[in-house]
């Protein structure tokens, strides 16, 4: 049985304001019956862990452990100021700062060496989706960007269609099941315990479409942008997932 997942990625966004956000979360779910995480900007990570259930992640880390290599973060870092999970390889990362699949299995391998789950994003953009490709585009980004020791317990996939990210745009059910059955056939072939691995759908996931994304087969919770930065808009999301 896969433990759900409710992930909030605050991407460039929050201050010291914004650790009220995370107190309330843990105040409103005191005892989920989901796992509930919440990746804020490095510069709150420490100050975001330990509230209640709510489990704190980075949102990127470095291939290294340690070096010169400045203004990075390593997935020890991370671990030292509180994290248990780091997101890897999100489109923002590939697009801004042109990460390869190689780079993110890379820093991957660093998140399991330090102990941290890697939450592995993957997905196509609208010219990907409008041109047909789709799924081969998700085939090469798994293959490339899940080290070989990836394992349930320290990977998590994010399917997040470049297309509905931040743009309130939402594949309709049956694409989103597509995809998700789709990738569980391929973590299922590769790794031992590939049904055991959880994917994430994320995308424009708000309170009003939660309930519906989270009833689709293989939609083991969701990681969340812009929905994410206000207790009153997260709740509800993790409400929906403790009731799918
Ligand atoms: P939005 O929920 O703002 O569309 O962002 C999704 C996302 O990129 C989460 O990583």
């Amino acid at each position: 049985m896969r433990r759900k997942l409710a992930a909030g990625n605050w991407k460039m966004n929050g201050t010291t304001d914004s650790l009220g956000v995370v107190a309330e979360l843990a105040d409103t779910h005191p005892d989920p019956s989901v796992d509930v995480l919440i990746c804020p900007p490095a510069t709150l990570l420490a100050r975001a862990a330990g509230h209640g259930a709510i489990a704190v992640g980075g949102q990127d880390c470095h291939a290294a452990t340690s070096g010169a290599h400045t203004g990075d973060i390593s997935a020890d870092m991370l671990k030292d100021a509180g994290a248990t999970y780091v997101i890897t390889g999100h489109s923002e990362r590939r697009t801004d700062h042109g990460e390869t699949d190689a780079e993110i299995a890379a820093k991957s391998q660093a998140a399991y060496e330090a102990g941290l789950i890697a939450v592995i994003c993957i997905g196509e953009t609208l010219d990907e989706r409008e041109g047909g490709t789709t799924l081969t585009v998700i085939d090469t980004q798994l293959a490339g960007s899940i080290p070989e020791t990836a394992t349930a317990a320290n990977t998590v996939i994010a399917y997040e269609p470049v297309w509905a990210i931040g743009t309130g745009k939402v594949p309709t059910t049956g694409q989103i099941a597509e995809v998700h059955a789709h990738i569980r056939s391929r973590l299922s072939e590769r790794f031992v315990d590939g049904d055991g691995m959880r994917i994430l759908y994320g995308g424009s996931v708000k309170a009003s479409n939660a309930a519906e994304i989270f009833a689709v087969p293989e939609v083991d919770g969701a990681l969340v942008g812009g929905a994410s930065l206000k207790a009153a808009d997260f709740s509800p999301i993790i409400s929906a997932l403790e009731n799918a």
